[in-house]
């Protein structure tokens, strides 16, 4: 856990399908409401396939971006339940069709290049008939669902830098989930959770930059002492 990164550069080395088999077998024993397992992963080696996707996730990037050059956090979930009304049309604060139609000049995105240049990417899918969304119309953004699906992602992580690999959970191809959906043949009732894209890391990071314990862990009361040892 310490050592795990976000690994977004890759070598041209490949992932043999023997290694990805052993890392999809160990991640698949993680936590998951009901043990419904609700996942399905499509693995994309297909270059074309590949190519596809990164078109797609480039304009998610382009989406994504747009938030950050207005100095916003993208799609932020306190906002998500009223901006987006279900049936009515989406309130965004940045212009997120000028934002897709508008290509980088130097092409794509660093990372939407990567998923092409991968050894491969997963697509990570999730049946909807197989979550628990616990806390649905509660008058605010349902998060609880995911968590059935990002436990297997990071396990698929862990389980890529136990064999020297390494990767990323990505969600910015989500935001072309319908296309995704199409071009890959994904039946209505999955969703898009999550892209990961894998291979042998550039470098090996190490050292992972979070908060201490105290930072975040309180005593009795959201407001109580610190947590200390
Ligand atoms: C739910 C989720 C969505 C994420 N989406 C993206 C993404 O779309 N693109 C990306 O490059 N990284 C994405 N990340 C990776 C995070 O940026 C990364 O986990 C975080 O910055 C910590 O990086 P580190 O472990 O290398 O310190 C995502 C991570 C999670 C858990």
């Amino acid at each position: 856990m310490r050592t795990t990164p976000a690994t977004r550069q890759f070598t041209d080395d490949s992932l043999p399908d023997e290694v990805l088999y052993d890392i999809l077998d160990d991640a698949r024993f993680g936590p998951n409401g009901g043990n419904r397992q609700p996942w399905h992963v499509i693995v994309v080696r297909d270059q074309e396939r590949k190519e596809q996707i990164a078109d797609l996730w480039d304009l998610g990037m382009r989406e994504d971006h747009a938030f950050y050059d207005a100095g916003l956090v993208p799609f932020v979930a306190a906002e998500a339940y009223w901006r987006n009304p279900p049936g009515g049309p989406s309130e965004q604060p940045v212009d997120l069709e000028t934002a897709r139609v508008t290509p980088r000049q130097e092409g794509r995105a660093p990372m939407a290049e990567a998923a092409s240049k991968v050894p491969v990417v997963l697509l990570i899918c999730v049946d909807l008939r197989k979550v628990t969304a616990m806390d649905s119309g509660l008058g605010r953004l349902s998060i609880s669902a995911g968590g059935s699906a990002y436990p297997f992602c990071h396990n698929i992580l862990l389980a890529a830098r136990d064999r020297g690999y390494g990767g990323v959970v990505t969600t910015q191809l989500v935001r072309q989930e319908a296309a995704v959906k199409a071009c890959m043949g994904i039946p209505d009732e999955f969703v898009l959770a999550a892209a990961i894209p894998l291979g042998k890391p550039v470098k090996e990071i190490t050292k992972l930059r979070r908060d201490p314990v105290e930072a975040f862990a309180t005593v009795d009361h959201f407001s109580g002492p610190a947590f200390i040892r």
